[in-house]
């Protein structure tokens, strides 16, 4: 058992914590959508006009607050009409980003945007500026957000939706340095600058429009589109993206379940690069704009494995151990501590790709490790971020892997402290004094598994939430972690 000092001060607030930085992702890739999302009206999964019932709950569940669609690179290939209307009558469409696979436009824009109505969540578009028109996008938006008597309002009318749906977040562009075009920073500054200039609001409805930042470490990206669009004008760009997966190597990526221990190490020093990361690219935003008027959007992020076997390789199909969860709450912790600058996170993808919240077969839906850390995360949404510091230690010999992870937030005079206890050897006792905040009440949540441990679909609670034991003496707050934990402590 190891023994840790900390230190919450309630009086040090660091930022605001958006409810998107609890963000979702969702692509027309592999089995995200079509079944893990969407089944069509005439199945026997129950669902709500074709969307699945279980996967509703379980994304209100965990307050999801914002969701990204339709891409992704799959995003710069999509026409928003050919998904309107009568079903029996949309274009079917080859998915040429991911696999292939004819899909039949049944879930476009009327759909996910009742996804959003019934999770209560926020809808993100990503505009196709790839191989799309400025015409294009600008009619998508007055067909989603006018209310006025026009010729696209007008085709939503007679599509069946009268008024006009709420629409925040627009992102212009995914990936535009890769799949999104190839672009250079230079020119896709300059396109940006044209499509968003007739990006424009409908009645009273505003956007928040996100230009496509840098891929990882690509610092350059982020200077230059600072630098062509900070003093362009007011509502140019409300964000910009980052985009950065947990992928130690790009050529041996290695599977979900089987790892050795020093697999584990290399994909926590990468995710705790993170914090390096957004810190370097939050520096270059602040020598262009000091008051954090633009928000970096890290919309995607997550780990990345081979597919599991047997299953279709541009699927990106992978199971999630606690080794995912340790990853999301590392992740989920940075992204608080940088939540001056960072406005909103969208974890890759919600269902069925990547680090996904939830896994479907057939009819069949369980939560992954990673799910239950959102669901134990999720009080810090709109809370203020406080300073939060602790001891650490190395958790293996040589390696620059810290143990414990954590940060803590304020709201309605509730103090929720998140920590993970990262290493696979220590216990961790944490002594943790309280500044600034007096509570008399504490309860505590825990996911403590085995490394390796997952749910599936015969053992689907091998991995959840226990309730956890935690003091609280005057000023001083006590609790354990055990080796290979998350959990989230509440004062009040
Ligand atoms: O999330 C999978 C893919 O990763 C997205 O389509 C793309 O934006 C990124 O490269």
């Amino acid at each position: 058992m190891k023994n840790i000092s900390m230190l919450i001060n309630a009086n040090d607030k660091l930022g605001h914590i958006n409810k998107e930085i609890y963000g979702h992702f969702s692509e027309h890739l592999g089995r995200c959508i079509y079944g893990g999302i969407f089944v069509g009206e005439d199945s026997d999964i129950e669902n709500v006009h074709g969307i699945r019932k279980d996967v509703i709950d379980a994304f209100k569940n965990i307050r999801m607050p914002v969701l990204r669609w339709p891409g992704g690179c799959f995003a710069d290939e999509y026409h928003w009409k050919d998904a309107i209307g009568k079903k029996e009558e949309r274009k079917k469409l080859v998915n040429l980003s991911w696999g292939g696979v004819t899909e039949d436009n049944s879930f476009g824009t009327h759909e996910f945007f009742e996804l959003c109505e019934l999770v209560g969540c926020e809808p993100y578009l990503a505009a196709n500026v790839g191989s799309g028109t400025v015409r294009e996008l600008v009619e998508w938006i007055e067909y989603v957000t006018s209310p006025a008597v026009s010729p696209m309002a007008d085709e939503r009318r007679r599509n069946g939706r009268e008024e006009p749906w709420h629409l925040k977040y627009l992102g212009i562009g995914n990936e535009n340095w890769g799949c999104g075009g190839n672009m250079t920073p230079e020119y896709y500054a300059d396109l940006y600058k044209q499509y968003s200039t007739f990006c424009r609001d409908h009645g009273d409805n505003h956007l928040y429009k996100i230009a496509c930042g840098p891929s990882g470490n690509d610092f350059n990206w982020t200077d230059v589109m600072m630098r062509k669009l900070v003093n362009y004008g007011t509502g140019c760009a409300s964000g910009l993206s980052l985009h950065f997966y947990s992928i130690p190597d790009w050529n041996n990526k290695g599977t979900a379940c089987e790892f050795s221990d020093e697999d584990y190490y290399e994909l926590l020093n990468i995710t705790n690069y993170t914090d390096k990361l957004i810190s370097t690219h939050s520096g270059i935003m602040d020598r262009y704009d000091p008051e954090c008027k633009i928000g970096l959007i890290v919309d995607e992020w997550g780990t990345w494995y081979d597919v599991e076997e047997g299953t279709n390789p541009a699927f990106l199909y992978q199971q999630n151990t606690m080794r995912d969860a340790i990853v999301a709450a590392i992740s989920l912790n940075t992204f608080n501590r940088h939540s001056k600058r960072v406005k909103m996170a969208n974890l890759a993808q919600a269902v069925n790709v990547l680090q996904a919240l939830i896994l479907t077969e057939g009819r069949r839906m369980i939560k992954t490790p990673t799910y239950h850390v959102f669901d134990l995360f999720k009080n810090h949404q709109e809370g203020d971020c406080v300073y939060c510091h602790s001891e650490n230690f190395n958790m293996a010999e040589g390696k620059n892997t810290p143990a414990l992870t954590s940060s803590a937030s304020v709201k309605d005079g509730v103090l929720t402290l998140t920590a993970a206890n990262c290493s696979i050897e220590d216990d961790i006792e944490i002594s943790c004094k309280l500044a600034g905040f007096e509570g008399r009440e504490v309860s505590a949540r825990i996911l403590n598994e085995d490394l390796r441990a997952f749910n599936d679909f015969d053992t689907p609670d091998t991995v959840k939430i226990a309730e956890h034991f935690a003091k609280l003496d005057g000023d001083t707050l006590t609790f354990t972690l055990p080796k290979c934990s998350v959990a989230e402590i509440t004062v009040k």
